[in-house]
Parts: C-alpha cells; sequence; structure tokens
C-alpha cells in the first residue's frame, strides 16, 4: 500500500492514545493521513506525530469522512456512541474500550492467537482488556499443547492502567509522602502509594469486580474455550508501567515446567526469562517499553500432578493496549 491510509486516533491525549501514536510510527503504519480526536476540552490543542503538531478535532461523523482505520481509546461510554457512528462513515473501528469486546457481532483478538477472527468484522474489532491480553498470551501454547481445564490467575495492575489520572495520583501522593504531606487520593477510590487496592472496577452481586469478570469471559472468547474455568482476583499496585499475573493453570495432559518453558519460548510474542540461580525472572522496570510479554517462575504445581505456576509481566500500555490495537490494524490491512 504505497499511498498509505487515512488513519483516526480517537483519545490521542490519553495515556493509550499517546502509546498509539508512538507505536504507528515504531512500526512504520503506512498513515497517509493522520486525524486526532479528544475531549471537547482539548480541541484545537495538538498531539504530535512523525514531527508534526496534529491539530486535535471534535468527534462528529463529519470529521470521519474518507477515514480507512480508527484507533479508539476515549472510554467504554463514549465507545457505545462512536463506534457504530464511525463505521458508519466508512472507517474500520479498532476499539480498545469494553464497550464491544462481548458483543458477539464483535471479533476480540489477539493477533498472535486469534488473526482469523478479524476476518469477520462488520465495522468493528474489539481489543481485549490489558490484563487479559497479559494472561492469554502465555495460555495459548499451553492450552494448544496440553488443552487447559482451569485457570487461577491473580494480577498486579499498574496505575497507567488507569490512563492519565492514575498515573497522576500514584505521583502526587509519592511526592506527597516525600514531603511528608498527607496522600489524598484524586482517582483511585483509597492511597495508592505505598498501598495494595484488591479491587478494580464495580462490584458485581457475586462478589468478583468488572476487571475480573473482563479475564474470564474474554479468555473464553479469545481461545474460543467457552467452558474453560477461570478464577480471577485482580489488584492494582504503585508501579507506573507493566501489569504483572501470577497464574495457576491445570490441564488435560501432564506438562513439565521444562515443556512448558519450550513452548513459551517458541510462541510470538513471548519471552521467557526464568534463571532463578542469578535471581533473574520478569519484573515490570525490566518489560515497560517491550512489546513482548516475558514469562518467568515456571514449575510444577506441589498439590497438582497436572497444574503449572507462572509469572508473566506485560507492558500494558503497548501488547496489553496500543501495539495489539495497532497490529489489529495490520491485520486489517493485510500487511
Ligand atoms: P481529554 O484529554 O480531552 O480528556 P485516559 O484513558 O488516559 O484517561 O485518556 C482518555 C482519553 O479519552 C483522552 O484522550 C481523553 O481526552 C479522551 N476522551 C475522554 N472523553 C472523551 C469524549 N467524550 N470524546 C472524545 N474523547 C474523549
Amino acid at each position: 500500500m504505497a499511498s498509505g491510509v487515512t488513519v483516526a486516533v480517537v483519545g490521542a491525549t490519553g495515556a493509550a492514545g499517546q502509546t498509539t501514536l508512538k507505536i504507528l510510527e515504531e512500526r512504520k503504519f503506512p498513515v497517509r493521513e493522520l486525524r486526532a480526536f479528544a475531549s471537547e476540552r482539548s480541541v484545537g490543542k495538538t498531539v504530535s506525530f512523525r514531527g508534526d503538531d496534529i491539530r486535535l478535532a471534535r468527534v462528529e461523523p463529519s470529521a470521519f469522512k474518507g477515514v480507512d482505520i480508527a484507533i479508539c481509546s476515549a472510554g467504554t461510554a463514549q465507545a457505545k456512541e462512536y463506534a457504530p457512528m464511525i463505521a458508519k462513515a466508512g472507517a474500520v473501528v479498532v476499539d480498545k474500550s469494553n464497550a464491544w469486546r462481548m458483543d458477539p457481532t464483535v471479533p476480540l483478538v489477539v493477533p498472535e492467537i486469534n488473526a482469523h477472527a478479524v476476518k469477520s468484522h462488520r465495522g468493528i474489532v474489539a481489543s481485549p482488556n490489558c490484563t487479559t491480553i497479559v494472561t492469554v498470551m502465555p495460555l495459548k501454547p499451553l492450552h494448544d499443547a496440553a488443552r487447559i481445564r482451569r485457570v487461577v490467575a491473580t494480577s498486579y495492575q499498574s496505575v497507567s492502567g488507569a490512563g492519565v489520572n492514575g498515573i497522576a495520583d500514584l505521583k502526587t501522593q509519592t511526592l506527597a509522602w516525600a514531603r511528608g504531606e498527607a496522600m489524598v487520593p484524586t482517582h483511585f477510590t483509597h492511597r495508592i502509594a505505598f498501598n495494595l487496592i484488591p479491587a478494580i472496577d464495580k462490584f458485581a452481586a457475586d462478589g468478583y469486580t468488572g476487571e475480573e469478570w473482563k479475564l474470564v469471559n474474554e479468555t473464553r472468547k479469545i481461545l474460543e474455550a467457552p467452558d474453560l474455568l477461570v478464577s480471577p482476583t485482580t489488584v492494582r499496585v504503585p508501579v507506573f508501567t507493566c501489569h504483572s499475573v501470577a497464574v495457576n493453570v491445570e490441564t488435560e495432559e501432564k506438562l513439565t515446567a521444562e515443556r512448558a518453558r519450550e513452548l513459551f519460548g517458541r510462541f510470538p510474542g513471548l519471552k521467557v526469562w526464568d534463571d532463578p540461580a542469578q535471581q533473574r525472572w520478569p519484573m515490570p522496570v525490566d518489560v515497560e517499553g517491550q512489546d513482548d510479554c516475558w514469562v518467568g517462575r515456571v514449575r510444577e504445581d506441589l498439590s497438582h500432578p497436572r497444574a503449572l505456576n507462572f509469572w508473566v509481566v506485560g507492558d500494558q500500555l503497548r501488547k496489553g493496549a496500543a501495539t495489539n490495537a495497532v497490529q489489529i490494524a495490520e491485520l486489517l490491512l493485510g500487511t
């Protein structure tokens, strides 16, 4: 595609939107024209793309005339309204919010896992929740090799998963702590600096949170395994970037830790770093800025003959959001 395509980035001032602009540049996505959108309060300000200042525009149908692909990360409420409107204007929407993921007519895609699903789109393709992406990447090769029966996953999710306001909350509270001042939450429901918050999103009547239900339902949809048992706990931690997940997997066939490491190491988008003798395994500080998800602490479950434990870390602004969305856009182009 020599002349390139017209791309819209909606939510271009946000944490995921800014990373999307960076990744479109890095991956040399064939952008002929870039249009950037944010909320009413940002209209007229600019964002930078390939060295140019792009003026932020208002989201309205006429602004999407001629757009080929729109990558949206403006939030769930906005995506419910915007995605059908943008699709009607003729663009294919890659939406990073929770609005469309479980709609049976909308493919939910992690390109390394279910690229084929993108073909069935009717104008909207959903990109999964950031924790789901980081968790499902290592599940796929194990599922293909030995059929997973049950997954128990506990997440350690960074504040940038909650967007620019989450980043600001941890920064402000940390500075307040250094000055000996009170740490007052402005975005999270509790203090996040030097603390853990074991609840992300609203609670359902069953005691699980929205974030936990996303992990259950989206994992089943992506792996095309509607009966897969998933037991989730999601936790917000005082880390700026990268989500980490401690995972226990029960399989139908026995997998040794060595075989699992081999399967992880061969899977595109996954890297293994598992060297207890050298005290080396993936941590958020190592993985930040990378597109691959990193797996370590692979070991056989002491309490079950066909289960494994492992630890996975992914940069949730990149593979968990922007990189995955740009990879979907690449699939749409057929590149
Ligand atoms: P703005 O900067 O004008 O508020 P994050 O997830 O990091 O909080 O970012 C959310 C993104 O979604 C921002 O770019 C934000 O723009 C944008 N946004 C929020 N509300 C709307 C809206 N009603 N229409 C378009 N973009 C929106």
